[in-house]
């Protein structure tokens, strides 16, 4: 048994989150886990049917951006690690509504790090503030092969990622300002179980099984580096555990796709699941006009992270990606729940009136 610690894991029944909680859950029973939530759109607590059960898994419906609430929360736990991942985390949607991505993912990180500053009051010892940002804050790479190194330079070009370029100015300036131990992680793409399918992955398994079409953005030559989800969930771990106070590490997977390539390999991986010949699904390739400010490329380099931590990806692309399509078309009550909202309904009524 490790010592005792009160983790306070933020956007734990979001996509990465889920996986995070059930990895500290699940290995380290004598932690105190305790998720805090909103329950947005794209929070589900299906995600964690497995823990809920668990003594030492809290769940506690909150905003982050509710300071108060998190002072409170800070003292009611006795919170002394934080792993932050509570976001808005959808390109797409922070194109059209950039202000809910200022609001949450910049004060909303600003709120928890001055609560947990006030509630642990320059008592550092012991003390852990982790967020969890992206790769994006680095802009878009060339068709070349650099890769975004911890010392590339910030170059956010959506809201989303001038949001979270934000939210890790403040945790950096929380460090160097009062000396709270913070540490700050930029990884790349997520795959996996989970994901709400508005993401490319789930979105395209969903649209095969539906025979619905494919929405390609521009010409599909933009290129992303992806990461099995449980991998990341792993990379935290050790971080969090081993990761140096005031450092920056990059999580990638050195795995990097083409979209239009990409997507051809989930389609003949659904068909050849769902029995049907190769190249049935290949007809729902739709070219749609590309998203504003597409960033080209994204690529990092995680060999600080393996040099000093020994972590590297477990999983070959090809692996992953059959776990993946194989738990959605196994799980298609997930999936059907989400894009009816029927999910979002049972939430509204469990917990209006708390
Ligand atoms: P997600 O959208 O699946 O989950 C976000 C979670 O945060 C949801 O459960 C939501 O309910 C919760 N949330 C939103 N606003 C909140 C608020 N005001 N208060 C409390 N909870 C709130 O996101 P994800 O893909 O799991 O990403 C998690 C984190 O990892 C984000 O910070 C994101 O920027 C970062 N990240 C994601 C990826 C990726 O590929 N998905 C890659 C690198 C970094
Ligand atoms: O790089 C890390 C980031 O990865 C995370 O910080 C974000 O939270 C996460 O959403 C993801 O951002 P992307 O924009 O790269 O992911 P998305 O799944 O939205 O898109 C992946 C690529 O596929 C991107 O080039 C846009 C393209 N795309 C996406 C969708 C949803 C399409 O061509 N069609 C689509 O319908």
């Amino acid at each position: 048994m490790g010592a005792k610690r009160n983790i306070l894991i933020t956007g734990g029944a979001g996509f990465i989150g889920s996986h995070v909680v059930r990895l500290f859950v699940k290995k380290y029973p004598e932690y105190r886990i305790v998720n805090l939530d909103l329950l947005t759109y794209a929070g589900n607590l299906e995600n964690l049917k497995d823990v809920e059960g668990e003594p030492n898994y809290t769940f506690v419906r909150g905003d982050i951006c509710d300071y108060e609430q998190m002072v409170e929360l800070f003292r009611k736990y006795d919170i002394d690690g934080v792993i932050h991942l509570a976001a808005e985390s959808h390109v797409d949607r922070s194109i059209k509504d950039p202000f809910t991505f200022a609001r949450t993912n910049v004060m909303g990180t600003l709120s928890l790090l001055q609560a947990a500053k006030v509630c642990w009051e320059g008592n550092y010892e012991g003390k852990l503030f982790y967020h969890i940002s992206t790769d994006e804050v680095y802009g878009a790479l060339e068709f070349d092969d650099t890769l975004f190194t911890e010392q590339t330079k910030y170059a956010p070009h959506s809201p989303y990622s001038a949001s979270k370029a934000s939210s890790d100015h403040f945790v950096r300036a929380y460090h160097d300002t009062y000396g709270m131990p913070t540490i700050v992680t930029n990884c790349s793409n997520n795959y996996g179980p989970y994901q709400f399918p508005e993401k490319l992955i789930p979105l395209f398994i969903n649209n095969i099984r539906k025979g619905k079409s494919l929405p390609v953005y521009g010409r599909g030559e933009n290129v992303r580096d992806w990461l099995y989800v449980e991998d990341h969930a792993r990379a935290i771990d050790t971080i969090f555990h081993r990761g140096k106070v005031a450092k920056t590490y990059n999580i990638g997977g050195f795995n990097e796709w083409r979209n239009i390539d990409l997507i051809k390999v989930v389609i003949k991986t659904v068909d050849r699941l769902l029995g049907n010949e190769e190249g049935h699904s290949l007809h729902l390739i739709t070219y749609v006009t590309d998203r504003l400010g597409h960033d080209a490329r994204y690529a990092i380099d995680s060999t600080k992270l393996k040099e000093e931590l020994g972590w590297e990806p477990s999983l070959q692309f090809e692996e992953g990606i059959e776990k993946t399509v194989k738990w959605y078309l196994e799980n298609e009550a997930w999936l059907d729940n989400i894009t009816s909202g029927a999910y979002e309904r049972y939430y509204e009524e469990q917990y209006s009136n708390r």
